[in-house]
């Protein structure tokens, strides 16, 4: 989801059936992803910028206590004007890691809650978008110029990724609450032949790989699909520079992501059943889990997110994360970006306990 400034002022079923791998080793990756039994968890991007423990603390336990098991939250901060809590600092083109109590021990503060509380972390490595510096960050530091494609390309940029990445991948090795990483939180490469993030993507998953082996790796993408000229809709039209099917098939990526906006996206709610079914379609095709990680909609939502919980069960999506749980802390209530369900609201009960509580694995 991008979202904007103002938000982050405020807070500071059995894995597929298809193709599950026979003996993987125990503790591995591969086995990790065929053990996936269905789950229903949240984002809470703001979690990592969180100054107090106890704020920390209150979020997880109430995110537990909803029967949620999975939580997705930015691994990444990156700034300039480096003050509050920021995890990468740059000045005149080079990248400081912040290993310091507002660094990544904020990260440190969610990974520990969540061993605590038993969830499961899905945690991308930079933003498509710039809140929190993103990507084009890295680029404009580097290259001195604004061509977002050249971060996928570049290889000054594509080094100092790695840097970024060796440094939490590997802080967290002995984790077992990290789940997944991901690549980027919804990476795109507007009108570039989508082979640049393919190529791109394989060379950071099989990294990622080869600094921790134990932990699942995804895109963390949208899911835009790339059925080339005749799709006459936008998510299937290749615009974003992203293959779903390509990239899912790139062996060091574990599981296929898709995101779900249909007001973002110019479509209707009702068409998100056949976006989640079509993605099913494909992961089962690939032998891979898919994860519907971020949806929302900012009206009708006890209808529409009914109707989507029903599609994902019946085509037998292995996990989904709304978009995005809310809940009260010491400064007030967290960000509200218009799609946030509080703890406190009368519809939470309804529309998110229950649907969690009946995608746990007895
Ligand atoms: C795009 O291709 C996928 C995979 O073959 C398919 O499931 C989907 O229905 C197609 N959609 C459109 C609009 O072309």
């Amino acid at each position: 989801m991008k979202f904007s400034l103002s938000a982050l002022v405020l807070l500071g079923s059995s894995l597929l059936a298809a193709a599950a791998p026979a003996a993987a080793p125990a503790g591995s990756a591969l086995d990790k992803r065929a053990s996936l039994s269905t789950f229903a968890g949240t984002n809470a991007y703001w979690l990592t910028t969180l100054t107090s423990d106890t704020d920390v603390d209150t979020a997880m336990s109430a995110i537990a206590k909803a029967g949620l098991t999975h939580v997705r939250t930015w691994a990444f901060n990156d700034a300039t004007s480096c003050s509050g809590v920021y995890f990468q600092c740059w000045s005149s083109g080079s990248p400081v890691i912040n290993t310091g109590t507002d660094g990544l021990q904020r990260l440190d503060a969610v990974v520990t809650a969540a061993e605590k509380y038993g969830l499961k972390l899905i945690m991308p490595l930079t933003n498509q978008w710039t809140d929190y510096g993103g990507m084009d960050m890295y680029v404009s530091q580097l290259t001195g110029g604004s061509t977002h494609s050249d971060f996928y390309t570049n290889d000054k940029v594509m080094s100092a990724y790695k840097n970024y990445v060796k440094t939490v991948v590997t802080r967290y090795k002995s984790s077992s609450a990290v789940l997944a990483w991901e690549l980027a939180n919804e990476p795109r490469c507007t009108s570039c032949e989508t082979s640049v993030i393919t190529n791109w993507a394989t060379t950071m998953s099989a990294y990622i790989k080869s600094l921790d082996s134990s932990k699942l790796v995804g895109m963390g993408d949208e899911g835009f699909m790339n059925n080339g000229s005749s799709a006459s809709t936008y998510p299937y039209q290749g615009k974003e520079g992203v293959d779903f099917a390509a990239n899912l098939k790139i062996s060091s990526i574990d599981f296929g992501t898709l995101h779900l906006y249909p007001d973002s996206w110019d479509m209707t709610n009702d068409w998100g059943n056949t976006w989640i079914s079509d993605h099913q379609a494909a992961c089962e095709a690939a032998g891979k889990p898919c994860i519907l990680e971020e949806y929302g909609v900012k009206s009708d939502v006890s209808t529409v997110f009914e109707s989507w919980h029903n599609t994902i069960k019946s085509v037998g999506m292995v996990g989904d994360l709304y978009w995005q749980f809310g809940t009260t802390l010491s400064s007030g209530k967290t960000a509200d970006d218009g799609y946030t369900i509080y703890s406190s609201d009368s519809d939470f009960s309804p529309l998110v306990e229950t649907w969690a509580q009946s995608r746990k694995s007895s």
